[in-house]
């Protein structure tokens, strides 16, 4: 899969401009604060229907102006794209692919698949368990429409669960059958969404293992800390294991069981890698599970996402580097950089220099 060129209008520091890639390294070079990153958000947003980083759309309009235009236009196996991505100040979103509109988020997914690197993927193992949610949610949501969709449908209906918790704790009430019924749909969604996660934990297991061995001969474990701690994950005893749980959900007001608790246990020759392994080590784990991410969209679509890098490899040792290099070779990859020493830098390679939202 890869991109050939990007349009924006009015997005970020960008007035207008037209991008044209290689489909293989491209670096996007040039000093801070320049509008690099804007570049890899305005892809990444293809694929996932929203910015990594904006908290709400209207931040990607350029200040003064009251729309957002990016046209992208890539290619797969089997197809060629043209997507368009527009936002109007104070309207909605509207995303059309080949001229069709696009109504729901999870059909948008399974078009365009990318992997961002990005510094912050150390979080991946120090950060919260939202953050390791998220990296799950984003690949296996790229390749199953039906995943998002539950995923989805399970959290209105916890969000209807959760205020009916603080109703039933303010009349004093400990136990209810409309929870009863929030808790029928829940374990519906859950158990789709548990084999999913399930699947999907057991392959980056294998994936990322295999990788951090090649990168420092460690052993890399990743296992799957369910929210939902029964024997079986049938939506049955789901549903037993959510009723069980009732009286002491009341009392705290809040959901206390299920997959929106859900997390990843990641360790390092055998402990914990949030609280013993090295900051190098972190980052070496951190590295190995987004390239085990890509690997597993390519193992599983037949095709190698699009790569973002974001400000990555400075952050690399010189071996690492090296090895990140060679994992992506023949691969479509978005470098950013304010390194003018391209020393990751291929004949193969398109040099982009960006400057002040434009490309000179
Ligand atoms: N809505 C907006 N309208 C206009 N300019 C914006 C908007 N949002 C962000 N910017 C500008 O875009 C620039 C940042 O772009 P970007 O994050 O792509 O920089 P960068 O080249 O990646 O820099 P660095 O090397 O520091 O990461 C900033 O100057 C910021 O003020
Ligand atoms: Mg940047």
């Amino acid at each position: 899969m890869h991109i050939s060129s990007l349009q924006l209008t009015n997005f970020r520091n960008y007035e207008k401009e037209k991008i044209e890639f290689s489909p293989h390294t491209n670096v996007i070079y040039g000093d801070n604060a320049q509008g690099k990153t804007n570049i890899l958000e305005a892809v990444y947003i293809f694929s996932q229907g929203r910015s990594q980083r904006a908290k709400t759309d209207r931040e990607l309009i350029r200040f003064g102006s009251d729309f957002a235009r990016l046209g992208l236009e890539f290619h797969d196996n089997e197809r060629d794209y043209k997507a368009i991505f527009q936002l109007i100040k104070n309207g909605k979103k509207n995303i059309k692919i080949n001229g069709v509109q696009i109504t729901r988020l999870s059909k948008l997914m399974n078009y365009l698949n990318v992997v961002m690197f990005s510094p912050e993927d150390l979080d991946l193992v120090k950060g919260s368990p939202g953050a390791r949610r998220r990296f799950i949610d984003s690949s296996v949501s790229q390749l199953y429409p039906g995943y998002l969709t539950s995923l989805i449908d399970y959290h209105k209906a916890l969000g209807q669960k959760s205020s009916l918790l603080k109703t039933l704790r303010a009349k004093g009430v400990k136990s209810d059958t409309m929870l009863s019924v929030w808790n029928e749909q829940l374990a519906a969604e859950a158990e789709k969404i548990i084999k999913y996660r399930t699947e999907f934990i057991k392959l980056i297991d294998d994936y990322s293992a295999k990788i951090q061995s090649e990168i420092s001969k460690e052993m890399l474990k990743i296992s799957y800390a369910p929210g939902t701690k029964c024997d079986a994950w049938d939506k049955d005893t789901i549903y037993r294991y959510f009723e069980k749980n009732q009286r002491r959900e009341i009392e705290f007001a809040t959901a206390q069981v299920g997959v929106q608790r859900d997390d990843l246990t990641i360790s390092v020759n055998g402990k914990e890698a949030r609280l013993y392994a090295s900051q190098g080590q972190q980052r070496t784990a951190a590295l190995s599970m987004k390239i085990a991410q890509a690997d597993y969209i390519e193992n599983t679509k037949n095709e190698y996402p699009v790569l973002l890098l974001d400000d990555i490899m400075s952050e690399l040792d010189a071996h690492r580097r090296g090895y990140l290099s060679e994992r992506i070779r023949g691969r479509q990859v978005l470098i950013t950089s304010t390194d003018t020493d391209l020393k990751y830098s291929t004949d193969n390679t398109k040099l982009i220099h960006i400057k002040n939202g434009a490309v000179i």
